[in-house]
């Protein structure tokens, strides 16, 4: 078995047919757990994208379009007639969009799954929901899941080519836990690595909850690539070593100009990177830009209740009194970037011209 045979954990399933239900890979109890958590109503959809049980941009986007599915299984459970069941569908479909702001796969996944049933109808319409409408909503988040592993592969395939010398840095995890195929910025490494490439990977620890330590290194590891987990307050001094040769993260919302959302501390590690001449680059599906927005300032920037940086796993660090600022993402400038890596190819460099030009026709 080549190292590319490894399977890549899956995070997101469907269980049966019409009439089935969504499980989850509960993400909060890795590495230590294999816990799978059974959806079969839109509350438990929205508390596992809330509770991060879910996460990563592409992985909440699936999630949300099958808990659009489940929404009309519900629906069809409760006998509902068309109109209310449109209203129960459409509601919650809405709730489901707004569980968390900042990546704007998942509101793009909930409308995706809509408009293949002709909803929101258009005003006046009338017209009823399909006779098939759970099996409909079910084929469009199928087809989601099924097209992001394609994206994750050509993804891997594109970075790959353009991995510089070196050992890499990452930062929080875009891996198969966070997308429906192997990752994108983990995809260039683990592609890479099935190439014939050999470096180590750095993964900062990505406080306050450890996605990179307690996910990132758990795929490496599960893969036989040397992973190195470090605090995130360590990347300068890492840096600094010379022993890097590129920063590669993922993204969660990527504007027309080029400037990403990602998680928290992946700004400062740019501008860390461009300190030392560092090349960092960004990997990310066409289905995670928001080209109706330019500049990052307007990316929502999703804020955490203060225990998860006060009290990690329940343990007080911090006195009661403290408050607390825990930003979920930040911005990095477009200029910080050496290149976007797509499944259409490479954006470099990272202006609005060649954002248009790469995926101005989504
Ligand atoms: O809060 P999270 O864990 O959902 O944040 C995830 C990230 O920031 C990832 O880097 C991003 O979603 C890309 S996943 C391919």
């Amino acid at each position: 078995m080549s190292d590319h045979d490894v399977a890549s954990p899956v995070s997101v399933r469907w269980v049966g047919g019409s009439g089935g239900h969504l499980e989850l890979l509960d993400q909060t109890r890795l590495p230590g757990e294999i816990v799978w958590v059974e959806c079969r109503n839109v509350p438990t959809v929205i508390e596992a994208i809330r509770s991060l049980r879910v996460r990563g941009a592409p992985a909440i986007g699936i999630a949300g379009g099958y808990g659009v599915v489940v929404a009309a299984t519900e629906a069809s459970q409760q006998g509902l007639d068309d109109g209310p069941a449109v209203a129960h569908l459409l509601a919650a479909a809405e709730e489901i969009a707004a569980a968390r702001p900042t990546a704007v796969n998942l509101r793009w996944a909930v409308k995706r799954v809509l408009r293949e049933v002709g909803l929101p109808a258009p005003a006046g319409s009338g017209s009823p929901p399909p006779a098939d409408l759970v099996a409909s909503l079910l084929r469009a988040a199928t087809e989601i899941h099924e097209e992001d592993r394609r994206l994750c592969t050509a993804i891997g395939r594109y970075g790959a080519e353009l991995l510089p010398e070196g050992d890499v840095l990452t930062h929080c995890n875009a891996g198969a836990l966070a997308t429906g195929g192997d990752g994108t910025a983990l995809a260039v490494i683990t592609t890479a690595w099935a190439d014939g490439r050999r470096f180590r990977v750095w993964a900062d620890e990505t406080r306050p909850l450890f996605q990179g330590a307690r996910l990132t290194a758990w795929e490496l590891v599960q893969r036989g690539i040397p992973v190195t987990v470090l605090c995130d307050s360590a990347a300068g001094h890492l840096l600094a070593t010379g022993r890097i040769g590129c920063c590669i993260v993922g993204a969660d919302r990527i504007t027309a100009a080029g400037d990403t959302a990602n998680k928290i501390g992946t700004y400062g590690l740019a501008v860390l990177a461009a300190a030392h001449g560092v090349p960092f680059y960004v990997a990310a599906p066409s289905s995670t830009f928001d080209l109706s927005i330019v500049d990052g300032t307007e990316i929502p920037i999703e804020h955490r209740a203060a225990a998860e940086v006060t009290s990690p796993w329940g343990r007080a660090i911090a006195p009661p009194e403290a408050e607390a600022f825990n930003p979920a993402f930040d911005v990095t400038p477009a200029r910080l970037i050496r290149g976007i890596i797509t499944e259409r190819g490479v954006i470099e460099p990272v202006t609005r011209d060649a954002v248009a030009r790469v995926i101005g026709g989504a």
